[in-house]
């Protein structure tokens, strides 16, 4: 074993003090109705993708435990979460914008508290380093309070009434009824909350089940939800997910479902809804992105965006560079570069400054990313850098393999970890063939100078992906631009402003212009008599 992984996995004792985990914590509560009930049945245990070394041996932390919810449990929540909509006319749905904005930023104080608690175990769950973790929880943080800045504009554009072919009419959002809202485990807080806030603040009611992993970061936040929104608004449960989540949208009293994930999970539970044109579904899924890099390219910022794009967190983000064309005229400069870049990149644990590669926290996962490995050289690519593909436990030292063709895996499979395949090519119909054959689209760099050459490239991909990246690396930030994706990689557009209208439908009061309708709308008004027609605005 080399001195890298023989060193890797610390000892319980060098843990330091204030990122232990003393004792595993029990988790026993699901919120339902308001009410945070306790669960007597089986527990599912918290395994962290930190392992300890004990003399020789390794233990598998287990940092606690969450309860496995059967489809009682949840049909109850979805109950909870019906009758607080009460098909449309409940307490929640009716209330004004700036009430509902009001729940939101007293969450969004409460939250803040539990900053330490939930970057701990984010580290602990996934194994994220404590930068970014704590990039995460603020992150987070800072998307509540631009959703509730971009709904605060909503509301202004919405409160005039306007004039039409001689109508008068006022439009403005609803909710669209009981949304389920699931997230995954790479990013647990921030991109579950980047569907559960919006659907929340328009006035829907929500069950939210948290991530596979990434769980028990949730439980610090429970009693934030409980505390500041009325009793069946917002759900939380947890359990095995076709348990749990597949009897909810078997009764088709899901409205809206927002998952990211799998397409192949989305479609499961996309199909088990009785009636699917009434299901509104914002999904989040695979992705290959790939980087071509072109032979003008300025190489030095070529490599250092692939290497951030290809092995932040470890490449296990749905935007991750997956695939890197590099053109053979640079490819051996790119490789050289590559390498001593990756040499750069600190292994440890998620506590320890400076750290960029860490365990990784899937079970199974060292295994796959190892066939992968083996299944392309058994193709002709190598292992390019030194230790690449080493891996011990949870841990998987990044593997830069070249040259990689299209009968290996990893040419096509999401590898969602650090291994960095690079396919030569002369052409540009070779790169540009692979994005429009690709089941996935959700974004692309290219690096190059020339702009007639890049421009090329840029009208080539316009109407395959949702967004081309120039000179940079792939990535959903910042919040405001649309984050979407075509073929199997989304279904919708999120962005702090799009959610709100992913999450809601234009509902539109329309009258003639006539005296008598225009006196009995200005009643209205000026007597305050609708919560709906009134151009009352938000400061
Ligand atoms: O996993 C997918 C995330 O939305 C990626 O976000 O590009 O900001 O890391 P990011």
């Amino acid at each position: 074993m080399s001195e890298l992984l023989s060193t890797i996995f610390p000892l319980e004792s060098a843990i330091p003090d204030r990122f232990k985990i003393h004792e595993p914590v029990t988790q026993r509560e699901y919120l339902v109705g308001g009410e945070l009930k306790i669960w007597n049945g089986n527990l599912n245990p918290v395994f962290s993708p930190v392992f300890i070394k004990e003399g020789e041996s390794y233990t598998q932390k287990v940092i606690g435990s969450t309860p496995l919810l059967t489809s009682k449990e949840s049909l109850d929540a979805l109950d909870a979460a019906v009758k607080a909509y009460d098909l449309g006319h409940g307490e929640w749905p009716t209330l004004s914008v700036t009430q509902r904005i009001e729940h939101v930023e007293r969450f969004l104080v409460a939250m803040r508290i539990s900053r330490d608690e939930v970057v701990k175990l984010l580290m602990w769950e996934i194994g994220k380093s404590l930068k970014d973790s704590e990039k995460e929880f603020d992150r987070t943080c800072d998307y509540i309070s631009d959703t509730v800045k971009a709904l605060k504009d909503l509301d202004r554009n919405s409160a005039k009434l306007i004039e039409e072919q001689g109508y008068m009419a006022q439009i403005r959002r609803v909710p669209l009824g009981v949304a389920l809202c699931m997230g995954p485990f790479n990013y647990p807080l921030n991109e579950t909350f980047t569907t559960l806030i919006p659907a929340l603040i328009m006035g829907n009611t929500v069950v939210f089940k948290p991530a596979k992993y990434g769980v028990l970061l949730i439980r610090p936040l429970i009693e934030a939800f409980r505390s500041s929104f009325p009793p069946g608004v917002i759900n939380i449960i947890y359990g095995r997910g076709r348990e749990t989540v597949g009897a909810l949208m078997e009764t088709g009293k899901i409205d809206v479902f927002a998952f990211i994930g799998t397409n192949k999970g989305a479609n499961d539970l996309k199909r088990l809804h009785p009636k699917p044109h009434r299901l509104k579904a914002i999904l989040g899924l695979d992705a290959k992105n790939p980087a071509i890099v072109l032979p003008d390219a300025d190489l030095d910022n070529a490599v250092n965006e692939c290497i951030m794009g290809s092995l932040s967190f470890n490449g296990q983000r749905c935007t991750a560079l997956k695939i890197l064309f590099v053109h053979t005229r640079i490819v051996d400069a790119f490789i050289e570069k590559f390498k001593a870049g990756i040499l750069k990149l600190k292994p440890g644990m998620p506590w320890d400054e400076g750290v960029n590669l860490t365990p990784l926290p899937e079970p199974g996962k060292t295994d796959y990313l190892a066939d992968l490995v083996r299944d392309a050289k058994q193709y002709g690519a190598k292992v390019m850098n030194k230790m690449g593909g080493d891996s011990l436990n949870s841990f998987f030292y990044p593997a830069l393999l070249y040259p990689v063709n299209d009968k290996m895996k990893v040419y096509a499979e999401e590898q969602f970890g650090p291994v960095i395949p690079i396919v030569p090519f002369t052409k540009d119909e070779e790169a540009i063939n692979y994005v429009v054959n690709s089941n996935f689209g959700q974004q692309v760099s290219i690096f190059g100078s020339d702009s007639k050459h890049v421009a090329k490239f840029m009208d080539a991909f316009v109407n395959q992906v949702g967004r081309i990246n120039l000179n940079t690396q792939s990535q959903r930030g910042p919040d405001s631009f649309p984050f979407n994706g075509r073929k199997d990689s989304a279904e919708g557009t999120l962005s702090i402003a799009d959610a709100l209208r992913v999450f809601s439908i234009r509902t539109i009061v329309a009258t003639k212009n006539t005296d008598d309708n225009i006196q009995i709308i200005s009643n209205i008004i000026r007597n305050r008599e609708s919560a709906f027609l009134s151009t009352d605005y938000i400061f």
